[in-house]
């Protein structure tokens, strides 16, 4: 498979990330300094960079668990289908859950995800995401918690991938395809 050549740059450094993670932890632990156990869900696979810095931070008795929801898409409809390939190993009946998202982009996988967890009845549920990008928002939706919100760019890094790649970046960055510059300058 060929690829078009692209280079990423820094939008958001492992130093920026880090220093918003205590302010979020410190926010988070003020939220439920009367919590038993808080239960922290990461949705594979893009959070799970954020979910092991976040929970460190925190200081807090916390279970972990995962949850993988898969969009996929019928591009002629609005709305899109989510599917769960993998459920939680934990009930969540009457515990205080904490949703930990990479991205909110068009807002449907955490609003399903957001659905399906509700119908289970935790006592309490909200929801952190480091990035947002409201631009792109289909369904309203805003998590409890923002890192930060972002404009409409192609971003990659520290849990998020392109093509499954770039996960690994201690940093977010944006992808620049090399031939787009030339393009517009010729054009
Ligand atoms: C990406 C990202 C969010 C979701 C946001 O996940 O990690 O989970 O898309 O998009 P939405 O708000 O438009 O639903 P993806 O489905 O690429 O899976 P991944 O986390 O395994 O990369
Ligand atoms: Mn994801
Ligand atoms: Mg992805």
């Amino acid at each position: 498979m060929s690829q078009r050549p692209y280079h990423i740059d820094v939008m958001i450094s492992a130093k920026a990330i880090a220093a918003r993670i205590e302010e979020l932890a410190r926010l988070i632990r003020d939220e439920y300094k009367d919590t038993d156990k808080l239960v922290v869900v990461g949705l594979l696979r893009g959070s799970f960079v954020f979910i092991a810095d976040l929970v460190r931070e925190l200081e807090m008795n916390v279970e972990v668990d995962f949850l993988e929801a898969s969009s996929y898409g019928n591009a002629t409809e609005s709305s899109r289908e989510v599917k769960i390939l993998k459920d939680l190993r934990g009930a969540i009946e009457g515990r205080d859950v904490l949703v930990v998202e990479d991205i909110v982009d068009t807002g449907h996988t955490l609003t399903a995800v957001l659905e399906l967890l509700r119908s289970r009845h935790p006592r309490k549920l909200e929801t952190i995401a480091l990035l947002d990008k409201p631009a792109r928002r289909e369904v309203p939706l805003k998590a409890t918690w923002t890192g930060f919100e972002i404009p409409d760019a192609f971003v990659v890094g520290y849990g998020i991938d392109f093509a499954q790649a770039n996960r690994n970046l201690p940093y977010i960055g944006t992808v620049v395809f090399d031939d787009e510059g030339t393009a517009e300058a010729s054009a």
